[in-house]
């Protein structure tokens, strides 16, 4: 099949085959500065950083790549409402609640359904990962009381999708992804919902979702430069969820770690970029888009993330395809912006589309701004050999295997929030 006529999904599968994976093939690039201000002023305190330079960094990332979150009013006020307690679940190890979160004010967004597992048997409130799932809470969970999401999904024969929707056969599709006991057994609390809640991933998905609500002209609106883009709206999401823990006297909500893989690990690092309750920020395979250097043409390339997935940038990004130089910000300015909280980048070595060391060099050249904070980042120059975990504020390994998230992530995952978190 010719490439050209594929869109999509398919189209960036197709891409997977002809990419350059060749290191000595990457043209030479040089990264926007991190310390120098718009009007060329040196930056050399952290003061400077999060009065002067940080806002700007965030501006250029929501006008030049996910696009700016509306003002709060104009989504109004969030509501939540507990749906469903169950004190034994997971054999009686936690307590699971379903939450409705919706915006009384647009009733015609459907609104999202939360799951939280929170530990029982403990002495106070939980720290809590918070983090969208590709399937629903059904997928997340291999508990068969958990509704099914009756949403928009994916075409997948493999998890058993038939005309777009869940089915019974659908349930605990994620659930290797999500080592529930593990997590929860170590006394963390797990909050997730369903990403197609906010949104339908498919270029044409925001017409039934939240940003078409939330937009005057509602589906017949038209994208602007610095306009919010999918991934935008999916972290949106996750800050209604940490909305919601901090009423929740389970959670500790002074302590929660956001994450999320692949596209959802792009919105964890944008969530984290731009709501500071989340203390520690993770990237699992997040690649092109997410934490990977954009101006190394290895793996997935701007052009091809802009034409297969438009939806989920503002705008102005697709101007940057085959022009990554003209971009004023890279994707250690991305990672800069989780200072001086600690930010987890984890690569799979077979996960070459997602350029395992362009997501460590981001890593690498966000130091300076940890420097400001007197905090070490890495810890070492060149990226480490496989499945050596490296890192004291910003955290790193390239674990053997591919594109997805095991339970020697989650392991590193735990150990360096329970070292950050004081647990
Ligand atoms: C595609 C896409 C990646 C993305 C991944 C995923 O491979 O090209 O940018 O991270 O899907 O979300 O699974």
């Amino acid at each position: 099949m010719l490439t050209t006529l594929l869109v999509g999904e398919d189209f960036a599968e197709a891409q997977q085959k002809t990419a350059n994976y060749d290191e000595s093939k990457i043209v030479p690039y040089t990264l926007p500065a991190l310390l120098k201000s718009s009007d060329g002023r040196d930056v050399s305190t952290a003061e400077e950083w999060v009065k002067a330079r940080r806002p700007e960094v965030l501006a250029l990332f929501e006008q030049h790549v996910y696009g700016r979150t509306p003002d709060p009013k104009a989504w109004g006020r969030v509501e939540f409402k507990v749906t469903q307690v169950k004190k034994d679940a997971l054999g009686g190890r936690a307590t699971r609640k379903l939450i409705h979160i919706s915006l009384p004010e647009h009733p015609s967004w459907q609104g999202m359904e939360v799951m939280l597992y929170t530990p029982n048997g403990r002495s106070g409130p939980a720290p809590c990962f918070v983090g969208p799932s590709f399937g629903g809470n059904h997928a997340v969970s291999t508990e068969a009381d958990v509704p099914l999401s009756t949403r928009w999904m994916r075409p997948s024969k493999e998890k058993h999708i038939v005309d777009n929707r869940a089915t019974e056969a659908s349930r605990g599709n994620e659930s290797s992804r999500w080592p529930l006991e593990m997590i929860l057994d170590q006394g963390f609390a797990v909050a997730t919902y369903y990403y197609g809640d906010i949104e339908p991933d498919h270029a044409d998905g925001w017409k039934d979702g939240l940003r078409a609500v939330l937009s005057p002209q509602g589906a017949a609106t038209e994208w602007k430069d610095g306009q919010w883009g999918a991934i935008g709206a999916w972290a949106w999401g996750l800050s209604r969820i940490a909305d919601y823990l901090e009423t929740d006297a389970d959670v500790d909500a002074k302590h929660l770690a956001v994450i999320g893989h692949s596209r959802l690990g792009k919105t964890s690092l944008w969530a984290g970029a731009q709501d500071v309750r989340f203390g520690v920020v993770i990237s699992n395979n997040s690649g092109e888009g997410g934490a990977a250097i954009m101006r190394r043409n290895f793996g997935e390339t701007t052009a091809v993330i802009t034409k297969a997935f438009p939806h989920w940038f503002t705008r102005t990004y697709a101007g940057y395809a085959n022009n990554e130089a003209a971009c004023p910000i890279d994707k250690h300015m991305l990672i800069a912006l989780a200072a001086p909280r600690p930010i987890y980048i984890a690569s799979a070595v077979e996960d070459e589309w997602a350029d395992p060391k362009g997501e460590f060099l981001s890593g690498l050249n966000a130091q300076p701004v940890y420097d400001l904070f007197g905090k070490k980042g890495l810890g070492v120059k060149d990226q480490p050999g496989i499945d050596q975990p490296v890192g004291d504020a910003v955290g790193y390994h390239v674990r053997t295997g591919k594109h997805d998230v095991t339970s020697y992530d989650w392991e590193q995952y735990l150990k360096f929030v329970a070292r950050h978190f004081g647990r």
